[in-house]
């Protein structure tokens, strides 16, 4: 059987059943709450939006190109998670501001907020890098979290608590030659999501800050690498879906994703 068919199969039987409410949280632990995951169109945020889908979260993805959003979600729907895509550049405040007042009412029900959204630049040394690259990538993977959190955390706030996961790098913990300006924004990213973890806890909101080595996707080199070695998407949505069902009281602060064996 295909493996689709099987996932679709396998919804089916969890729902019919999870026949109690009490079963329905087992089965579905992120039933009714609305989670929104930057740059989830592919790879890791597809993979991350899809997780929290079956686990029975309402998801918005969003990414710049609405054709491929539109290809996930429907990916997405035909598995049997509910999902919309929505076209947001995370690097312009006009596009955050404008995706934040769309979502309207359903804000009421937001919980989670994955900001994976991201670019690379593994190519040249820094000073052979132009300032147009390096606007690109702090302005997508720094600032751009920036603009989300400033978006959505008063509606955390607002909703009583909930999860910020962000994807950094391991590039945010170690030196990355001719990927400066990457390390740069992976780095500031981590100091970004400590610094406003310490702020946000006392409101039962976790920021937390997940870490992966290289994952087999289109963002990632390949050259030299085994790729049955490399993480897998699917890993590091599994590491973000063991965040955002932790209990209310820990919280998993950051987290080192590494290959077992290096590729
Ligand atoms: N792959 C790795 O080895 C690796 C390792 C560690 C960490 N990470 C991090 O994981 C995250 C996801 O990376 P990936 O490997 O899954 O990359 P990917 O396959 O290239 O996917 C990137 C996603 O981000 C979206 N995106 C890019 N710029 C955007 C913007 N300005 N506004 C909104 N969406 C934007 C892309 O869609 P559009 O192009 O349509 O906007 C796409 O959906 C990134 O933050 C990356 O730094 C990756």
């Amino acid at each position: 059987m295909h493996l689709e068919s099987l996932r679709v199969l396998r919804t089916e039987l969890a729902t019919a059943k999870a026949s109690t409410a009490e079963e329905r949280l087992v089965s579905d632990p992120l039933q009714s709450r609305l989670a929104i995951v930057t740059g989830g169109s592919r790879g890791i945020g597809f993979a991350i939006a899809d997780k929290l889908a079956e686990l029975g979260a309402e998801v918005v993805i969003t990414a710049r190109n609405q054709d491929e959003l539109d290809n996930a979600a429907t990916q997405m729907r035909k598995s049997g998670g509910k999902c919309d895509g929505i076209r947001c550049d995370v690097s312009s405040l006009s596009d955050v501001q404008q995706f934040s007042g769309n979502l309207g009412r359903r804000l009421g029900a937001l919980k989670i907020l994955i900001n994976n959204a991201g670019v690379g630049g593994f190519s040249a040394p820094l000073h052979e890098t132009d300032p147009e690259t390096w606007d690109n990538i702090l302005n997508t993977n720094l600032r751009g979290v920036y603009y989300m959190m400033r978006a959505f955390a008063p509606t955390l706030i607002a909703n009583g608590g909930g999860d910020i996961v962000n994807i950094s790098s391991l590039a945010g913990k170690n030196a990355l030659p001719n990927g400066a300006a990457y390390a740069a924004s992976k780095w500031g990213l981590n100091g970004l999501s400590y610094s406003a973890a310490e702020e946000l806890r006392g409101r039962n909101i976790r920021v937390t800050v997940v870490c992966p080595g290289s994952v087999n996707t289109d963002l990632s080199p390949h050259q030299g690498k085994s790729v049955n070695r490399m993480l897998q998407p699917a890993d590091v949505a599994h590491v973000v879906a063991m965040v955002v069902t932790q209990a209310s009281q820990s919280f998993a602060s950051e987290i080192l994703l590494r290959p077992t064996q290096k590729p």
